[in-house]
């Protein structure tokens, strides 16, 4: 079989360093690789090195090799193209649909799946301009993935950075994988929640959950590389934050609602698949709460925390918004999953059994999905993001 034809574009950021680390993993993994540099892009690599990483000559303009057409040809024959670093430049050239150089005209001719994964300074990735560029490449079907928050070009940190190239290429590991030519959640908003909750009983103790945040995790990564653009809102998970998504990190399930109800304000789709505490402590203790010798221990009293599930599914922020919410079920899984739908007021509901060594933690999970509408999905047992993935082809046909 043919290898898969990937055309690595790279635009003239600091980052272009680490596009040579995605191109390595890119051709070891079994692609074949065309890097597509903008001429700007050869101040910080070479063409050399482009062209002995990929085994393939290297251009920037549509001037060279005339007589094999390269600004048509490349971008047809290609089964994906990555742009990475992707510059505010690039986005706005993208975006406007010129072919002033080799890169715009082949995203202009190719019919498949393209990544852009931008980096820049944050007030340019922040400024209107380069907003607007970005909504119009992923409502065009474009999967633009979150630049990673951290250290920047000089001393300042914020958004903007290019994420590891490890990240970029599971991105386009996933797209490539789908092959779909236009990702189904383009321009689409989905909020996932993550995780499980922690609340605190004194500065060192807390009331918490076994959930190790994988499955929210593997709806992230699934979602960007449906095209989505991602918020994230995790809880305490001991996870990498998943390239291409906007992560907000929570603590309690009080700030979980908070970062939940925000974030939905304009999402198409909401997926609680944290592990929420029903109850906290009612009172927090400021000091360490010390074991007194001979005395019994006070009871702790708890209250309820808020359902966010069932108030957001009663107080839609989007109409037409859906939204999935999660069962996990020691007994009579089926029964207890349908009076939960009912009672939440979602949309779907995954519902799977849990115990001691089922689901927490491990890299595999099996559930049926319940709809409103009376359907009923099982989900044999499989990687994470397989179930996902059901979940998300459960909810394209159901957005408005
Ligand atoms: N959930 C929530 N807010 C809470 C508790 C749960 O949003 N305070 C969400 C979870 O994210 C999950 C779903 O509700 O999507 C199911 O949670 P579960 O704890 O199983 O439901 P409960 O209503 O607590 O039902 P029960 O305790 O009877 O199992």
């Amino acid at each position: 079989m043919d290898k898969p034809k990937v055309v690595l574009g790279v635009s003239g950021g600091i980052a272009a360093y680490k596009a040579c680390e995605l191109l390595r993993r890119l051709t070891e993994s079994g692609h074949d690789v065309r890097v597509v540099p903008t001429a700007s892009a050869l101040h910080f690599v070479g063409a050399a090195t482009w062209s002995a990483l990929s085994g393939h000559p290297v251009s920037t303009e549509v001037w060279d090799d005339v007589h094999e057409v390269p600004h048509v040809r490349t971008g047809q024959e290609a089964d994906l193209v990555v742009v990475a670093p992707a510059t505010a430049d690039t986005l706005a050239r993208a975006a406007h649909g010129l072919a002033d150089d080799l890169l715009t005209n082949t995203l202009l001719t190719a019919r498949c799946p393209v990544v852009f994964a931008p980096a820049m300074h944050t007030e340019m990735w922040e400024h209107p301009a380069t907003r607007e560029n970005v909504s119009v490449l992923r409502r065009r079907g474009a999967v633009v993935i979150e630049p990673a928050t951290g250290r920047l070009t000089g001393a300042d940190t914020g958004k903007g950075r290019l994420p590891e190239p490890g990240e970029i290429f599971e991105v386009c590991r996933r797209v490539l994988e789908r092959g779909a030519p236009v990702p189904d959640l383009a321009g689409r908003h989905v909020v996932i929640s993550a995780g499980g909750t922690r609340e605190p009983l004194d500065p060192v103790r807390f009331l918490g959950n076994r959930s190790s945040g994988k499955q929210g995790y593997a709806f992230a990564r699934t979602a960007v590389a449906r095209g989505a653009r991602v918020t994230l809102v995790s809880a305490n998970a001991a996870l990498p934050d998943p390239a291409g998504a906007d992560v907000v990190h929570v603590g309690t399930a009080l700030q979980m609602r908070e970062a939940v109800v925000k974030a939905a304000a304009d999402a198409d789709v909401v997926v609680m698949a944290a592990a929420v505490a029903d109850f906290r402590p009612a009172a927090y203790a400021e000091g360490k709460i010390k074991k007194k010798d001979g005395r019994d221990p006070e009871p702790v009293a708890l209250v309820r925390n808020p359902d966010i599930l069932a108030e957001i599914s009663a107080d839609r922020a989007v109409p037409g918004q859906l939204i999935v919410g999660f069962a996990a079920e020691t007994d009579d899984v089926l029964a207890n999953g349908r009076e939960k739908l009912r009672r939440k007021g979602c949309d779907l509901l995954v519902v799977n059994e849990v115990g001691e060594s089922k689901t927490f933690g491990s890299e595999q999970n099996e559930a049926v999905v319940l709809a409103a509408d009376g359907a009923e999905t099982p989900v044999p047992h499989g990687p994470k993001e397989s179930l996902a993935d059901t979940v998300w082809d459960l909810v394209v046909p159901r957005l408005p």
